[in-house]
């Protein structure tokens, strides 16, 4: 019988340019990826999420895809994506590639005959042509804005040379917008999931899943007061693309699962990409941009699960990803909440409480109903780099702002692994080329070399909760009640029959509630006073 397995699995997101690099160009690369896989498998992960590793001029991460039937050969080839994904079934690890419906490279094959054909040509239908506004054209069609800052439009030359049309790109200018009015952008995608999902892939993520569908009109949009329906968030016409796409995945004997990418502030618009044919599960973004705080994580909590349960979907749990800053060092600053503006960036970061928060962060998300996400580097503790030289700097969010938004490269620094000196493993020691980013010094403390030996660190506190988890009978039942009444400091819930989970968030120690026995705590409990410390959760069995 097909199991759901993602309704619980803990999904560990692999960013593949900065994981392990086997070549020594300093970029991270698949042979790099498998190399590591007995560490995921070790680890206690369920499945790998990868982030795009398709060919790609790499302007946005990877996010502007050139061509999804090839692999990019920074990070290898077709045949050893294969037997990557062949070598991690063996070790008990699921595979997630990234799909990214809203744009393609615009070095993919279908934009460059675009850029070649006519205006109002069926090349050109393929995205968003259009001529500008002012008497020459040279204004853009509309005042929509990139989200990655600057204007969402760029003008091209016609084939003669002289100025022509512009065409839409949310993101930067290297990643047009594909127009989902046209069936031939639908068929496309279908038969790309289809590729994948026949060489055993388990499932995809599904990138800016709320942003496809577009008004034909184009109309301008007031940023600050967006009319309902949006022109292209979330538009109704959206649902229909997932609609497909869950028919390709049911129509594999081991059904393949749909996971959206959906940032949403309405958990009820949010659940209906949930329903039963559309998608299988969304990232919960509503607990990831949620402060430090037990009353709004307990109302972000009740939250989720009311919705989900609305749509019979189950719920996920993600801190960090590689578009966030992570969370140990989120977490350390007084301002607990996502962003990037030039103050929190500046803002002075406790790492040691950050570290202290992100510890009884995991307990409480793995004790969750639901999946868990891990973005790969939190179950090292490893904070986000927040001095990158600017020479350093890839991310176009970056640019496009003008530093405005120091933008995700600071959580994309390639991963230490051992040694005491850059690369720390993360590139073999005849490397010849330093990493793409550089990696501080003082992270040889943050390698599992250095990490493994000491039962205290953050990264066997990941391992052993891992464990605990998949062994638990209760963690794997529905069932979640809450034993605290919401008092702003604790959050205390039962799973299943005797499985509970206590975090306090205040400033004092408190006592343990009554207990048989002390499964695990995020920082080490005192033995002769067992009260549970600030910032500390704890997981503990009542018979
Ligand atoms: C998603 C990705 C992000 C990317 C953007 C455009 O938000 O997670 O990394 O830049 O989409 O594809
Ligand atoms: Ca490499």
């Amino acid at each position: 019988m097909a199991t759901a397995w993602w309704r619980d699995a803990v999904i560990y997101q692999v960013y593949p340019r900065s994981f392990a690099d086997a070549n020594g160009d300093g970029i991270g690369d698949l042979a790099g990826i498998r190399a590591k896989l007995p560490y995921l498998a070790e680890l206690g992960v369920d499945a790998l999420w990868f982030t795009p590793w398709y060919a790609s001029p790499l302007a946005d991460g990877g996010y502007d895809v050139a061509d999804y039937r090839r692999i990019d050969p920074a990070f290898g080839t077709l045949a050893e994506a294969e037997a990557l994904i062949a070598e991690a079934h063996r070790t008990g690890l699921r595979i997630i590639v990234d799909i990214v419906p809203n744009h393609v490279s615009d070095q993919h094959v279908w934009f460059q005959e675009a850029l070649a054909a006519a205006p109002g040509s069926e090349a050109r239908n393929l995205f968003w042509f259009r001529p500008g506004r002012g008497s020459g054209g040279e204004l853009p069609p509309n005042n929509w804005t990139s989200e990655f800052g600057g204007p969402a439009w760029t003008r091209v030359p016609d084939p003669d040379g002289t100025p022509g049309e512009w065409y839409l790109h949310l993101f930067a200018a290297e990643q047009p917008d594909l127009n989902w009015n046209n069936p031939k952008v639908a068929e496309e995608h279908e038969s790309v999931l289809r590729f994948w999902f026949d060489r055993g892939v388990d499932g995809v993520r599904i990138d800016s899943a709320t942003m496809p569908a577009k008004d034909p009109e184009l109309p301008d949009l007031d940023r600050r007061h967006p009319p309902t329906p949006h022109p292209y968030v979330d538009r109704d016409a959206v649902h229909a693309i997932y609609r497909g796409w869950r028919a390709v995945a049911d129509g594999y004997a081991e059904p393949r699962a749909l996971i959206g990418e959906v940032w949403l502030d309405r958990p009820d618009r949010l659940a209906a990409y949930l329903r039963p044919d559309e998608l299988h599960t969304a990232f919960n973004f509503d607990y990831l941009n949620c402060p430090w705080d037990a009353a709004r994580l307990r109302a972000v909590i009740d939250r989720t699960l009311d919705s989900h349960r609305a749509v019979g979907a189950a719920a996920t749990w993600v801190l960090s990803n590689h578009d966030v800053t992570r969370h140990a060092t989120r977490y350390g600053r007084a301002d607990t909440a996502m962003g990037r503006n030039p103050a929190q960036h500046r803002a002075p970061v406790d790492q040691a409480l950050g570290t202290r928060r992100a510890r009884a962060a995991i307990l409480l998300n793995l004790a969750l109903p639901g999946s868990t996400y891990l973005y790969q580097g939190e179950e090292l503790g490893l904070p986000e780099v927040q001095d990158i030289p600017d020479a350093f700097r890839q991310d176009p969010i970056f640019f496009r702002t003008h530093g405005a938004d120091i933008g995700r490269d600071g959580c994309r620094v390639p991963l230490p692994w051992s040694g005491t000196a850059p690369p720390f493993g993360f590139s073999p020691p005849n490397a010849t080329t330093a990493p793409w980013l550089p990696q501080p010094a003082r992270w040889s403390e943050y390698t599992p070399q250095a990490l493994g030996r000491d039962p205290d660190s953050i990264h066997s506190l990941y391992r052993t909760a891992l464990r605990l988890r998949r062994a638990d009978a209760d963690l794997h039942t529905d069932l979640f009640r809450w034993l605290s009444e919401p008092d702003g400091r604790t959050l205390h819930f039962r799973r299943g029959r005797s499985f509970h989970c206590l975090a306090n968030l205040a400033d004092e120690p408190m006592a343990l509630p009554e207990h048989s026995e002390v499964l695990l705590a995020s920082t080490p409990l005192g033995t002769r006073d067992p009260a549970l410390p600030p910032d500390t959760t704890v997981w503990l069995r009542t018979t």
